[in-house]
């Protein structure tokens, strides 16, 4: 697998494919991979001739009280396994190769990023649409694959592209999930062993709340109430938000009618947990 840190050497290649005919798929990610992000890739290359990767952890999605110092980083373990999946290039640029002296421009999505994660994190969305902005003018994908473990992420970037008029197929890939059902995350690492019981609670709320409208249950109040108890229930968890959302607006919903999404943001210890489920209508 090829390793190129530089943009301009990027963009070069990027053309040079682009003139071959190549169809460029990209996976952006902050490294320290797991399966899901390998996942990513392995879709990434059925959907490309060229399969791409970006590792950057990127300073601009972090408040200064976040983790952007401790988040956890494996070049070379990271290196290792994308190669291993059939990934043709890892753009990895430096912070100061992304971010120059001087800089001064962002991009900033407005409705989509205001509730959940917007709320608790006022400058994530700004630096997500940023970086991944910068990424796509450096690595000129077709094709970009983001998880939908970041729902609204994943919805904000959807909106940039259309709302910015990017020539750039947005894909969503599901959640993908410990054997335990926990949504893999980078951040599982900060867990100490005690804390995974309440860890686990995530999606289990998630599926019981589903079980609920499979009973009929359609009020938001209600399900989120069981929700709440079933993440508390037991201790070891605060609850940042537990929200039921138009999965196209992000905006709250009182009354489930139609796919609803369910979405959590659970601190365990240390550790900030994010989760998600879209909530189905029985057929
Ligand atoms: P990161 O957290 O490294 O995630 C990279 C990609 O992997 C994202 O699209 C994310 O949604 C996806 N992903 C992570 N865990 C997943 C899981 N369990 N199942 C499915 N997909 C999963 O998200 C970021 O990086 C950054 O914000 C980034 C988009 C790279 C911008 O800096």
């Amino acid at each position: 697998m090829r390793i190129i840190e530089n943009i301009s050497e990027m963009q070069r290649l990027a053309d040079t494919w682009r003139a071959g005919r190549e169809r460029i798929a990209f996976v952006p990610t902050m490294g320290f991979f797991h399966e899901g992000h390998l996942d990513l890739m392995r879709t990434a290359r059925k959907l490309g001739t060229k399969a791409v990767i970006s590792i950057f952890v990127n300073p601009t999605q972090f408040a200064p009280t976040e983790d952007f110092e401790s988040y956890p980083r494996d070049l070379q373990r990271d290196i290792d396994l994308s190669t291993a999946v059939g990934t043709d290039l890892a753009f990895v640029p430096r912070v100061d190769e992304m971010y120059p002296e001087g800089f001064q421009t962002y991009v900033n999505v407005t409705q989509v990023t205001e509730n959940l994660c917007g709320m608790s994190r006022p400058v994530f969305f700004r630096g997500v649409a940023t970086v991944v902005s910068k990424l796509f003018h450096a690595v000129k994908p077709h094709i970009a694959v983001f998880g939908q473990k970041d729902f609204q992420q994943l919805v904000s970037i959807r909106r940039m592209v259309k709302d910015m008029n990017m020539d750039i197929d947005i894909v969503g890939h599901p959640i993908v999930r410990e054997q335990d059902g926990l949504a893999m995350s980078s951040r599982n690492t900060y867990l100490k062993p005690g804390e995974r019981p309440a860890a686990l609670r995530l999606n289990r709320s998630l599926k019981e709340a589903q079980e609920l409208v499979d009973l009929g249950e359609r009020n938001a109040t209600v399900i989120l109430k069981a929700v709440n108890d079933r993440l508390t229930t037991g201790g070891g968890a605060t609850v940042d938000y537990a929200r039921l959302c138009d999965p196209d607006t992000i905006e709250d919903v009182e009354v489930i009618s139609g796919p609803t999404l369910l979405a959590l943001a659970v601190w365990v210890g240390k550790t900030r947990l994010i989760d998600n489920r879209v909530l189905l209508l029985p057929a």
